[in-house]
């Protein structure tokens, strides 16, 4: 092999972060094959004696990665060799590379889904505190970035609940096709020896087998699949971050956040930088790319195995970095948002934010909506050009739009009587953003 060769054809740099799957699944192999009396009782000593040697070298940084050895499993054979001599040799009976590395990807990705499920859970307990406390906090909701209607910043933030609600769905689903066994297919047919397949899905904690040896080499999907959880799942943390940055921004000036997650800047003394939304909303970028990295990856590929396939860790394991961190910095940032109240009101005055709740005011005394619609749209055109809220007009000003207006129009044109209407099942009335809180929570 020409150095270039082999520096293209390496992937120890990259995947030995397996290093833990890799002897973990090794070992259940072993187990089996010597329960099957495939190999010794003395043999599989020897493998556990070794292996246990190793994983000590690698956890003191004293484990020499060769990139002549490829990959981990051959970095790791090697070794056990050394130290244990045949039954090193041994090791690699009935099974492959093939079997083993998706093996030992589905083992990680299991896991890191169990890691980021706990994660998701301190977020969301956190995020549940947050909007109980703010549940009775107005602020205008908005669509197409115009103040539309009065919602309270509890409401907001258990639509961001249930946008990652969705999210801990998505991976618990995915879990089920990633938690399944390959080992055993060999390279692509299966081997001769008289393995018990169960034996290593038990060991290994896997809730059930690949059905069949092919596939269990060839595909990749439930790398996709979790990659395609994470994009979604990072969307959703780009429309938080994006929220943040615009409410920070003094224009709006709707929340503070703590100063640990904020920068400032080298040349302007007044500045605070929501670097941490900001950067959240970069790293969705990479993670969609990864995504699609994945899926051409394999769009090409007839079956069984290829070596394409060893180009998939890259893009996995940074997916993995960045969802892990991005939910570690978004858990420890929530309790840092502080609400400011004043600033939703003004804003939510200004926008006539009510003009709806007067239609439907005007809807009930029995004008058809259009033309409640229609004359709601004059009195805010009056209202604006005298610089007025829609509840800073007269009764007599109100009334000449519609003989149908009475005195009891202004509980209507308030924000409080705006919000308390909204009462019904996922609404933003107070009481039930309070009973909506306490429901998440027995969810979770
Ligand atoms: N390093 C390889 C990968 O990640 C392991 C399998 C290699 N198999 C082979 N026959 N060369 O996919």
């Amino acid at each position: 092999m020409s150095d270039v060769v082999r520096r293209y054809t390496e992937s120890v740099d990259v995947d030995k972060r397996l290093w833990r799957e890799d002897i973990r699944a090794s070992l259940a192999h072993a187990r089996m094959l010597a329960s099957r009396g495939i190999i010794s009782t003395s043999d599989l000593q020897d493998i556990q004696r070794g292996m246990a040697a190793i994983a000590g070298e690698i956890e003191s940084g004293n484990f020499k990665w060769m990139s002549e050895f490829e990959d981990v499993h051959l970095n790791i054979e090697k070794r056990l060799t050394q130290l244990v001599g045949d039954a090193g040799k041994r090791l690699h009976t009935a099974r492959s590379r093939n079997d083993q590395v998706a093996t030992d990807l589905r083992l990680y990705l299991r896991d890191t889904v169990d890691e980021i499920l706990v994660m998701l859970r301190e977020f969301h307990a956190r995020l549940l505190d947050l909007a109980e406390r703010e549940a009775a906090t107005p602020m205008p909701g908005f669509t197409h970035m115009q103040p539309a209607q009065p919602v309270t910043f509890g409401h907001h933030l258990l639509a961001w609940f249930e946008m990652t609600r969705r999210d801990a769905e998505r991976f618990s689903d995915a879990r089920r096709r990633i938690n399944r066994l390959p080992l055993g297919a060999a390279a692509l047919a299966g081997t001769t020896y008289p393995i018990s397949r169960e034996f290593v899905a038990k060991e290994l904690g896997f809730d059930s087998l690949c059905e069949n040896s092919i596939d269990a080499v060839s595909d990749r999907d439930f790398a996709v699949e979790f990659c395609s959880a994470s994009a979604l799942l990072m969307m959703h943390f780009s429309r938080m971050s994006e929220e943040l940055v615009l409410w920070m921004n003094p224009r709006f000036g709707f929340v503070k956040i703590a100063d640990r997650f904020c920068t400032g800047s080298s040349i302007m003394p007044q500045k605070k930088n929501p670097d941490i939304p900001e950067l959240a909303r970069g790293k969705t970028g990479r993670v969609y790319g990864h995504l699609i990295a994945l899926l051409v990856l394999m769009k090409g590929q007839p079956l069984a195995y290829n070596r394409d396939n060893q180009e998939d860790k890259e893009a996995l394991f940074d997916t993995v970095d960045t969802v892990l961190d991005t939910l570690r910095i978004f858990t420890e940032m929530i309790p840092g948002i502080t609400a400011r109240p004043e600033r939703m009101r003004e804003a939510l005055n200004e926008g006539f934010t009510t003009a709806t709740d007067f239609a439907d005011y005007l809807v009930r005394k029995g004008l058809p909506f259009r033309d409640a619609h229609e004359i709601v749209g004059r009195a805010v055109r009056r209202a604006e050009e005298a610089g007025l809220g829609l509840s800073e007009l007269t009764l007599e000003e109100l009334a000449a739009f519609s003989p149908v207006v009475e005195k009891d129009v202004f509980e209507v044109l308030t924000i409080e009587g705006s919000l308390a209407a909204r009462k019904h099942p996922g609404g933003t009335a107070p009481d039930r953003v309070r009973a909506a809180v306490l429901r998440a929570r027995e969810l979770l």
